[in-house]
This record gives C-alpha cells, structure tokens and sequence, in this order.
C-alpha cells in the first residue's frame, strides 16, 4: 500500500534576513511527516521561479500571507490523498495548478517548500535519510564546499562590485578536512582584517564585510588569508569567486564602481583573465551579464579549459538553458538552487541535464537562508560534486556544513567527489 498525502500544512516563519518566509509541512496517512522552508535570493535572474509577496509597506512588502493562501486554498486540496512516492506527479500537479511559466500565481516560494516537503516526507516514510532515499542505491560522495570569505555586491549594499570572494579547499580529500582548512582561512582573513581596522562585520551570507578600495584588494587579501592559515594557495586552498555580473552590468556596459571603470565585455573578459593569472582562481561563477550569452560564449572559449565556468543567472536551474548553453559552449558547469526552479524535479532535470552533457554541478543555498538543510541530501543523493552555501559562520550556513558532517558520518567516511572535468581533489 503506498502512503498518501494527508495534511498540508503551511505557516510563515523568517529567514536569514529577518523576513518572512514559506514553511511548509507535510503530513501522511502513515503518520510521517515532511517539513521544508523556502529560501530567497537578493541577485536574482530575470528567468528564476518569482516568489509571491504581499507587497505594500509591512515588512517592506515582503509578506508571505497571499503564498500561504495559495498553499491552504489551492495546494492543499490538490494534494490530499496523491501517492507521496512520485514525485514527479506531484511536481507536475503544482506546475499545472500554478499554470504561469514563471511559477508567478501561486508563487515559487509556496512551491519549492511543497515540494520539498514532500519529498523529506516520502523519505521519511522509506525511513530513510534523505540522502539515502535519493542515492537509490548508488554509491555517492560528499560535496566539495565553496565556501565564501568576503561578501560583496547585492550581499554588502554594493561595497564592492564582485559577490563572492570563495575558497576551495582542493588540497583536501575528506569533507571535514576541507572545512577545517576553511575555518583557518574565515579566522585568519578576519585577524588580518583587525589589523588593518577593517573589520566591518559580515554580509548577508557570513562572509567578512568588504572593507576594501578595490575589487583586486580583496583578492590579495584572501591570497594572504590562506598563507597566514599556514595553507599553500593554489595547492591546498584554491579561490572561487561569484563575480554575479548581472548585477552592475547595463546596456553591456560593466560598471566596477569601487575601481571607477566602466568596461565593456571584451574589457572585462580581460580583466577576469588578469585575475585569473595572477591569482590561484579555479572556478569563475557568472563573469558576465545573464543577457550577454555572446560575452560567456567568448569566456568560456578563453578560459574554461582553465577553469570552471558557472553559471547561476543564465541558467536559473533550467534543463532547457542548460542544454541550449551547452550547444552553444557557454559555461561548463551549473549552479543549482532549488528555487529558482520551484519544483524538486525541475532542479534534478537541471542537474541531470549538466551531468549528462559533461558539465560539472554545484549545488547552491541562497543568500536568505534558514536552517532547512534539504539542498545538502540533495547535493549527496544526487552526486552533484560540490555544494556552495554561503561562508563559515552564522547557523544558516554553519546548519548546512553540520548537516554534511552528519552525512558523512552515516556514510562511515567522509570522501568527497568534486569535480568531474578538472579532478581537483588531492589523491
Ligand atoms: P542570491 O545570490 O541568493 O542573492 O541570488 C547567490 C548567488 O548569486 O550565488
Ligand atoms: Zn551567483
């Protein structure tokens, strides 16, 4: 007999950022029980799944009532008495019902929670963890973590231009070994900080506030960062940055406000390519505009034997975007947040879509976060390689870093995957 959905059930708790969010939790014939909430970005792709909010003044328009409606009103009804082990039907009921194609009506936000629900539900109800039930059998491995050090951009109100100043530990070849070798380089970036009376506080993913009068000077500080920590740059610790170009690009014009240059594509693809040079970079996110396919065509031809080409705005977690840049040689990996897809399936095609063409995946949190943990099980379960979260302090991320300590443990070890294309990992 296969268990069915029961109750749905939906309540408004707050994220990272002090704003409301989706909680949803799911209840079956069984008595399992499934519970998700629903993260929300700030750099945003103009293609991503659109949350629902309330609008108006109250929590600056950011009120989730009309979700939560939809949820109970609609949602509910709907999936009372569906069979909790398929998945994809129960993606394709929302997908129907909400019946926009940017998830607008019954919002993304009231989607990827429901669906997420049901999918720790199903789990629940195999009595398996998460991981496990996604893994179906197969043999999998821990994430490599992308793990930020300063945060920049639409996370720190524009105090530098790039987003993300992330490190890789490559050198390790155990997830808790990569997370202490990051705990050494987060304190050790903070202690120079100090010493230079920059220390600022965090941005909105935990990462140092960048007090910096370049985008190049946080570069050099996290190169230092990783000497001062007694690591090797490049060898042991390697650098990630989320350039999140969408961001300050306008009419295919780059506008770096703290260096005062405004650089075209061409411009700024040489810019990149210095830093790739001069820096032990090994993994570029989004280095130009999410409408400026040409520009990341042209990137990706220069640079993506190199490094690993990621794209989040492009690609908002879209098996079609995916394939069609793949076709195209923009980009050779993608990064996958479940809601910018707003369904559980949808993500797992885009997954699989990556998987499928030689590209690598990077699961992603987004930068309003809370202690849902769901995106760890899913970079495990479904062998996506590495896992990107945010930085190393508060429990929004530091839950997500646990929760794979825990998996690791379940698994009796903790060796991580990583990279397909560029094989990083020592041993
Ligand atoms: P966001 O940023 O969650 O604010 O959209 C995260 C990222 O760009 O990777
Ligand atoms: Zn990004």
């Amino acid at each position: 007999m296969t268990s069915k959905i029961a109750s749905v059930n939906a309540r408004q708790v707050w994220d990272s950022r002090g704003r409301p969010t989706v909680e949803v939790e799911i209840g079956l014939t069984t008595g399992h029980t499934g519970r998700a909430m629903a993260p929300a970005g700030a750099s945003r792709g103009i293609n991503e799944a659109t949350d629902l909010r309330d609008g108006g003044t109250r929590f600056g328009g950011y009120g989730v009532d009309r979700a939560l409606e939809g949820i109970r009103a609609e949602i509910a009804p709907l999936l009372n008495g569906m069979s909790i082990e398929d998945q994809s039907a129960i993606d394709a009921a929302l997908i129907e019902c909400d019946g926009t194609t940017d998830k607008s009506r019954l919002g993304g936000n009231a989607m990827i929670a429901t669906s997420l629900a049901c999918l720790w539900a199903a789990a629940a109800d195999a009595g398996e963890p998460l991981w496990r039930y996604l893994a179906h059998g197969r043999d999998v491995a821990l994430p490599l973590p992308e793990i930020q050090i300063f945060g920049g951009g639409a996370h720190a109100a524009a105090r530098i231009d790039i987003q993300d100043f992330m490190v890789i530990a490559n050198g390790a070849s155990q997830f808790d070994e990569a997370l202490a070798m990051t705990a050494e380089v987060y304190a050790a970036a903070g202690r120079l900080m100090d010493e230079r009376g920059a220390l600022s506080g965090v941005a909105d993913e935990g990462g140092f506030w960048p007090n910096f009068e370049s985008n190049e000077a946080a570069l050099d500080m996290l190169v230092r960062a990783i000497e001062s920590a007694g690591l090797r740059p490049g060898e042991d610790v390697s650098i990630s940055v989320d350039v999140a170009a969408s961001e300050f690009c306008a009419d295919g014009i780059y506008r770096l406000a703290v260096d005062e240059r405004a650089l075209n594509t061409g411009e700024m693809i040489e810019l990149l390519g210095r830093w790739i040079e001069r820096y032990p970079i090994i993994s570029v996110e989004d280095p130009l505009s999410e409408t400026d396919e040409a520009g990341l065509i042209a990137f990706t031809e220069r640079f993506g034997g190199k490094v690993q080409v990621i794209g989040d705005d492009y690609l908002v977690t879209n098996a079609e975007r995916v394939r069609r840049a793949q076709q195209r040689g923009a980009c050779n990996a993608v990064l996958v947040k479940p809601n910018q897809a707003g369904t559980v399936s949808e993500t797992r095609a885009a997954l699989q879509a990556a998987h499928d063409g030689g590209w690598d995946a990077v699961v992603s949190a987004r930068s309003g976060e809370t202690e849902d943990v769901s995106i760890v099980h899913l970079a495990v379960g479904w062998g996506a390689g590495q896992l990107k979260v945010g930085s190393f302090a508060r429990s929004e991320r530091m839950a997500k870093w646990n929760e794979g300590l825990r998996i690791a443990d379940q698994l009796g070890g903790g060796q991580m995957a990583g990279s397909r294309r560029f094989g990083w990992l020592r041993g």
